[in-house]
């Protein structure tokens, strides 16, 4: 491509997609509409049982966001002051922003460079017997490797917690993510890649006792109307972003397809250059929630980019471990080298199904022009 100018192009086009199924979504938001039952509506029980049936676990619990999914699996387990939770310092912050809500305590753990998933050959040196929960994320929308985490985590009786809200749709040596562990957490914010329009999020797993504790901690503690056996949090799915999520989901598999053909191009484009491309485990499918790749040259790649009104982003700028949120969970600079060293390097494209491939052409030549 040669020509200087061209349309600006966007991190996402949440409008462009809503557009492509227009009729769809707007009569699934009429017919709850004229049901006018807005709170644990037959379209949240429906959703959460396609959701399980997608996941292959047995049950799922709708919520009000991924972060309260994160805080109710612990609230499950009852964690509180004085209990550890390993996770890893390259996430979004509500991962580890639960842990530290709850009076419990982060132990990050480094990364993998080239996944930025949790290195699970780090985990077990990490474990106390203070340590209630494990948190793998799995990142950018590719699995983090769950066997030899499972493994540790039997040997000490530990539970493992999924943050899934990056990778539905996701698989693991063929099984979908979300039924790796004792429990999942879902994300519907708009811009995931089964976006609500509104917030929203799920918590799978496949043990009755935690789901019927799970389901009572999003309604305030209670299983009979009046009656609070414990404490819970007012968390509960609307109904009008689970009859739209139930459209989105019938599409979730097509827009897998098209990411990773997206990437793939990526991939190609960037294939004899300076910038190292992500990649995918053997073990599994990717669904490229986002495209991120690193560079030394990262800083003058966002600003050609962002000269050229291109979309672009760091995920994630400043590791957890080194936020002033959580300087008192003992982690200095230097001590989780690679999830430093990726926060200086990484940078994410512009990636969703709509996007055009020439765009991604242009995109890259704007790469290149500062990196080669
Ligand atoms: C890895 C990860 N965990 C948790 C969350 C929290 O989800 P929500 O924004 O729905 O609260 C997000 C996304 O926002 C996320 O990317």
């Amino acid at each position: 491509m040669s020509n200087e100018t061209h349309k600006p192009i966007p991190m996402l086009d949440l409008k462009g997609q809503y557009q492509s199924m227009k009729d769809e979504i707007n009569s699934a938001i009429q017919s709850v509409l004229d049901s006018c039952q807005f709170i644990m509506g037959p379209d949240v029980r429906a959703l959460e049982d396609e959701i399980a049936v997608y996941t292959e676990s047995k049950f799922a619990i709708g919520c009000n966001s991924g972060t309260d999914a994160l805080q109710m699996a612990l609230m499950t387990l009852e964690v509180g002051p004085g209990d550890e939770i390993i996770t890893t310092p390259f996430t979004f912050v509500a991962t580890a922003e639960v842990v530290g809500l709850l009076g419990a305590k982060c132990v990050f753990v480094d990364i993998l460079p080239d996944t930025y998933n949790i290195n699970p050959d780090l985990i077990e040196a990490a474990i106390t017997d203070k340590t209630k929960a494990i948190i793998p994320v799995h990142l950018f929308g590719q699995s983090v490797d769950m066997d030899p985490i499972q493994a540790i985590a039997a040997k000490h009786g530990i539970p493992v917690i999924e943050d899934a809200a990056q990778a539905i749709g996701a698989t693991y040596k063929g099984r979908p993510i979300c039924g790796l562990g004792e429990m999942a957490c879902l994300s519907f914010f708009p811009s995931k890649n089964l976006g609500a329009y509104g917030d929203g999020g799920m918590i799978m797993t496949s043990d009755e006792k935690l789901a019927d504790k799970l389901r009572m901690i999003r309604n305030h503690g209670s299983r009979i109307q009046y009656q609070h056996d414990i404490l819970g949090v007012n968390s509960r799915l609307d109904t009008l972003q689970a009859a739209i999520l139930r459209v989105r989901l019938r599409h979730l598999d097509d827009w897998g397809k098209a990411r990773g053909e997206r990437a793939e191009k990526y991939n190609t484009l960037l294939k004899s250059s300076n910038v190292i491309t992500p990649i995918t485990a053997e073990t599994n499918t990717h669904v490229f929630h986002q495209y991120c790749a690193c560079t030394e040259k990262r800083d003058a790649v966002l600003d050609n980019l962002r000269k050229h009104q291109i979309g672009c982003a760091v995920y994630y700028p400043i590791p957890l471990h080194l936020q002033p949120a959580f300087r008192d969970m003992g982690f200095g600079e230097g001590s989780l080298p690679i999830a430093e060293r990726m926060s200086r390097e990484i940078f994410a494209l512009p990636i969703y199904p709509e996007l055009p491939k020439e765009d991604q052409e242009w995109i890259v030549e704007k790469i290149l022009e500062v990196t080669d």
